[in-house]
Formats: structure tokens, sequence, C-alpha cells
């Protein structure tokens, strides 16, 4: 589409930006608010159910909640065993002490992710050594992922961000190339395919997170997915406070159970799930269709092979080229006051937060478990330019997975454009 098209298509009423005081694009009435937790009579009747039975915990009954919940999850990705947990968090800091990961051990991974991917690898004392990402899909460049392998490496955690699949085929060639493991962040990821597989099933492992926000939820709540039964077992007996399915006090572990009432919600709402799924998919596709020849606002690059998506969040990059070269924020400002429903979601990487400086860099514990020379070397690669450039200037994530239908989709697009033809006077903004 030309621009000449954009301008004759478009169905914007008042062209002067609402920020300026036209009319919204969007108005307050039509707007819905913001998409709750996916709540049905099942699973309240779920709740009551599990109240009244007395089994709350999943160590009172083998065929309970969780249990269940546990075979069916498996069955839903396509993996042998599921493992919950009490959190995302959980099931990848899981995943990592399973595989017997810890102290001298390094683990590379994104620095654009929810802290909870850093958590996992910093929990166990290994070392988190951030690759830098791609600056369209706003995933791990395997590239820079292969060069900061060194002899210590164990993993790779890939994290599928926004739900969308990372650069797997990469990924899998390089960690099999140097025998390191790849422990798949699939927090966001529900349902996602990609080469003809879930996501979940193509790394070694690989953990998801049912926190409130996600397609599938229960508060807060994750799992771990395999097909190798030994590891499996490993991630069950760290779940279980160390103590094996034999009741044998074996590894270290924290206690990760999923509760029974958590399993009662998860399990009451998997029926739907494929329809709230296919929605999403519909919502995403329609708008990266609208939007495929608007040079301003790409959509997030997806690898080849991405079939349907949990469309987690629907990230795009904003090309200030194309509006005045106004600062993301400004942009924002003005669509936001049209009324669409946008951000910038995450606001620095890994390699710039405290945490990392208090106890990798400065005076914490990582300096008795890394050599100087290590520690030297990883403050002179620590930084990730284009995470920093995602970061600040380009992902704009948009409010489309669960709008309420086209038109309503239509309108976003309409008040992007509306942005677009007032560019000239962002700049006052
Ligand atoms: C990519 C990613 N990794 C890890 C986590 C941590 O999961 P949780 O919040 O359930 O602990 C999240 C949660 O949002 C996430 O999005």
């Amino acid at each position: 589409m030309k621009t000449n098209d954009i301008l004759i298509n478009s169905n914007r009423g008042s062209n002067k930006l609402a920020i300026l005081g036209g009319s919204p694009v969007i108005s307050n009435l039509m707007r819905p608010s913001a998409p709750p937790p996916y709540v049905d009579d099942k699973m309240v009747e779920a709740i009551v159910k599990t109240t009244k039975s007395g089994i709350w915990c999943r160590i009172q009954s083998a065929t309970g909640t969780v249990a269940t919940f546990e075979k069916e999850y498996a069955n839903l990705i396509g993996t042998k065993h599921c493992v919950t947990t009490g959190a995302g968090t959980q099931a990848l800091s899981a995943c990592v002490e399973a595989l017997g990961i810890g102290a001298g051990d390094e683990v590379i991974t994104s620095p654009y992710s929810d802290i909870g991917t850093l958590s996992a690898v910093l929990f166990s004392r290994a070392l988190p050594v951030f690759a830098d990402l791609d600056r369209e899909s706003f995933q791990l460049d395997p590239a820079d992922v292969e060069r900061r392998i060194t002899e210590n490496t164990k993993a790779i955690m890939p994290v599928h961000i926004a739900g969308n699949p990372a650069n797997l085929e990469k990924i899998m060639a390089i960690a099999r190339k140097h025998n390191i493991k790849v422990i798949e962040d699939a927090c966001q990821a529900h349902l996602t395919e990609y080469q003809g597989k879930k996501l979940g099933t193509i790394g070694d492992i690989a953990g998801f997170s049912f926190q409130a926000s996600k397609n599938i939820a229960c508060g807060e709540g994750g799992a771990v997915v395999g097909n190798d039964t030994e590891l499996m077992e490993k991630v069950y007996t760290v779940m279980n406070h160390g103590t094996s399915r034999k009741g044998k006090h074996e590894l270290i572990g924290p206690k990760y159970r999923m509760n029974e009432f958590e399993g009662a919600l998860l399990l009451s709402q998997l029926e739907g799930v494929h329809e709230r799924h296919k929605r999403r998919n519909e919502n995403c596709w329609y708008m990266r269709g609208k939007l495929r020849d608007f040079p301003g606002v790409v959509p997030q690059k997806l690898y080849e092979g991405t079939g349907s998506s949990s469309w987690w969040l629907f990230l795009n990059a904003y090309r200030k080229e194309h509006f005045n070269n106004v600062p993301r924020a400004t942009f924002l400002k003005a669509l936001s006051a049209e009324g669409v429903s946008a951000g910038g979601y995450i606001g620095s990487g890994f390699h710039k937060s405290e945490v990392i400086k208090n106890h990798i860099l400065d005076l914490g514990v990582y300096k008795k478990m890394y050599s100087p020379a290590r520690l030297n070397k990883y403050r002179d690669e620590l930084p990730c330019p284009n995470c920093d450039d995602v970061c600040d200037e380009l992902v704009l994530s948009l409010g489309v997975a669960t709008a309420p239908g086209k038109e309503y989709l239509d309108k976003i697009y309409d008040a992007i454009i509306k942005v677009y033809e007032n560019r000239d006077k962002l700049r006052s903004l």
C-alpha cells in the first residue's frame, strides 16, 4: 500500500490529534477495560469442590487436581512429562537445578525478558551471560549466543518473547555442536507452534508460567515439561524440596509445589483454551495484515516455521524516521490520547540491572565463585546495544490479542495512521 492509499482508505473522523484537542479515534466508551484473567462457572465450581474435598496439597492425593493437570498439560504440549510448580520462575529454576547447573557454570540467556528468567539462573549461582538481540524479532541473536560460549557454558535459555518462537533452529544447532543443553523459557508461549511442534518440546526441557496475566492462568503457577524421564524425575525432586517420589531426600531443592486450588483452576479452564487461542491468532494476524505496507510500525519479525502463537503480546518496531524523528515516548503520548492501549514493554535489559552490579560485579557472592579474570571479561562483554535500542526506542506493544473484534482493530490502525498524518505536529508535544 502506498502512502496515498493509506490516506484515502482511512476512516478517522476528526483529523486533529486528540492530544491537541481533537476527538479521539477510540472513545472511552468504546474502549474495553484491561482483560481480566479468564473466568467461568466451571472454574468457580472447581474451587468450591476442592475447598470442600479437604484435599488442598498435592501430596494428599495421587489423582488430585495437580497430578491430573500435569497429565493433561503434558498431552496438550506433546511431551511425556510435566511437573508443575508455584510459578514460572520456579519452573525455570527447577530446570537449571535438575540439570545440575551451579556455581562455576554459565547459562547464556536473553537480557530482554521478565525478571524470572534471570532469577532462575541466579538462584543456582550460575553466571547469567547475556547475548544481544536481533533488532527485528527482539529474540536472542544466535550468532551472538555462539560468540559468548565458553568452556563453562552449560545451557542456553532462549526466551520466546511475546509468545513467538526464538530462532530455535539456529540455537538448537549451536547447542548440539557445543554439547550444551537448551532450556526453553516458554513462560509466555502456551500452544505456540514452530516447525510443526509446540514450543516446549524442542529444547531439552522447558518452563511455562501460569501467572495471572498468562493465557492459561491460576494467579501464580508454572510447569516444567520434557521427554527425558530421568531428568524430569529430578525436576520433581527439586520441586518437592529435594525429596524424590520414593520419599528419599536426594537433591537440593526448595519447595516449589503447586497447590490443589491452583490445579483445579487450571484444569477447569483447559476446555476452552483452543477457542481463545484461535481468537488471539485471528486478531493478531488481521492486524499484521493491516500493518503490512505501513513502514512506520513494523510487526515483530517471526522466524520461518512459526505457526499459531500464544500472542501473549503484540510487539512491533516503532520506526521514528516515519514520524518526523520524534522519540517513541512522544508517539505513544499521541497514540494513547487517541484511545489506543499501547506501551513500550520492558524498560531496560538485565545487563543494566542492579542485581548484576551488586552481586556479580561489585561486592557480591559471585567473587567467591568466579575468577577475577572471568568477572573482568564479564564486565567488558556486558553491553547489549541492540537490547538497549529495543528497550529505549524500538518496541511498541499494542493491545491487539484480546481486542473485541475487527472493527476495533481497524480503529487501532486508524489511530496509528492519524498520528502518522499529523507527524509534523508531533515535535511540538
Ligand atoms: C518470559 C518469562 N519468563 C519467566 C517468567 C516468570 O514467570 P512467573 O511470573 O510465573 O514466575 C515470565 C513471567 O511473566 C515471563 O514472561
